[in-house]
């Protein structure tokens, strides 16, 4: 698939000051030259903060690093991860078409998609909550067919359990993430066969479900409220402190080009700017 930047572009992108103390943290885990290996978890930092992978924030995190701004296209243009064009504001879902899910019921699954949100991939809802597309294997394809939702993983779906997700979504839930059929992970649906020495026989959900359902909110943003970030190869694991002792190594740390962050230019930008704070915070089971 082809993937190009946007056509409608804000004026410019900075890091929030805290984004600013992770990120500089983040470049000092590489050696002195090798800054640009920080490119990825930057870029997503920049995503996460802005909805989208705006040109701009593009090639902020490229003086950042001291890279060619096409070093950074080319990294931001060649991973799905990264979101060239505006998203929707309370969840993009991401459905795996890929062999497993594909055999399994994919296509289903991304009728509803058309059905609930638009007819084509990348394209807002009417009411710009919800976007779409199909990727590539997301590795669970024993619990095909799945999506991803913001940070997790939606499991084990049928086409009925796809679109009242959906629903919930859009009323204002979040649906717990994980297998939607009862089984606890990939396991088989009637329980384990073998190594059954190894069921803990502890926990309500495996440890990524478990994960989400203590965090609360599987497709809000990141922004360091959900999880402490730290730093703890810096032997300090507060980063933003660590940044003001020390600054980071890469070649530009404060891009030159890089102004203070002004309003989207697009009336789909500006709901995605402002949508994850509308977004509910409570994480409710089925
Ligand atoms: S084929 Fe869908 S997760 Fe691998």
């Amino acid at each position: 698939m082809l993937r190009r930047l946007h056509k409608d572009q804000p004026d410019s992108f900075a890091f929030t000051p805290a984004n600013l103390a992770w990120a500089e943290a983040q470049i000092t885990k590489y050696p002195e030259g090798r800054q640009a290996s920080a490119i990825i978890p930057l870029l997503w930092r920049a995503q996460e903060q802005y909805g989208w992978l705006t040109r701009p924030a593009i090639e902020y995190v490229s003086d950042m690093l001291g890279m060619a701004y096409i070093r950074g296209l080319e990294v931001a243009s060649f991973y799905f991860m990264f979101q060239l064009q505006p998203v929707g504001s309370v969840a993009h879902i991401q459905i795996c078409g890929t062999t497993s899910c594909m055999i399994c019921g994919a296509e289903d699954l991304m009728e509803v998609c058309k059905e609930k949100i638009a007819a084509k991939p990348h394209e807002l809802s009417a009411d710009g909550k919800f976007s779409w597309e199909e990727v590539e294997c997301l590795g669970s394809c024993s619990n095909a067919p799945m999506a991803q939702i913001g940070k997790d993983y939606y499991e084990d779906l049928t086409q009925v359990r796809m679109g009242e997700i959906i629903d919930q979504l859009a009323a204002g839930y979040v649906p717990l993430p994980g297998p939607q059929n009862g089984r606890y992970a990939a396991e088989p649906l009637s329980g384990l066969t073998s190594l059954t020495e190894y069921d803990s026989g502890k926990t309500q959900h495996n440890a990524s479900v478990q994960l989400a359902s203590d965090i609360g909110d599987t497709v809000k943003r990141i922004d360091g409220t959900e999880v402490p970030l730290t730093a703890p190869w810096q032997g300090n694991n507060d980063p933003a402190a660590k940044a003001a002792t020390k600054p980071a190594t890469a070649k530009k740390a404060a891009p030159k080009t890089a102004k203070a962050e002004t309003a989207p230019k697009t009336a789909a930008a500006t709901a995605v700017a402002e949508g994850p704070g509308k977004k509910p915070k409570v994480m409710k089971t089925n």
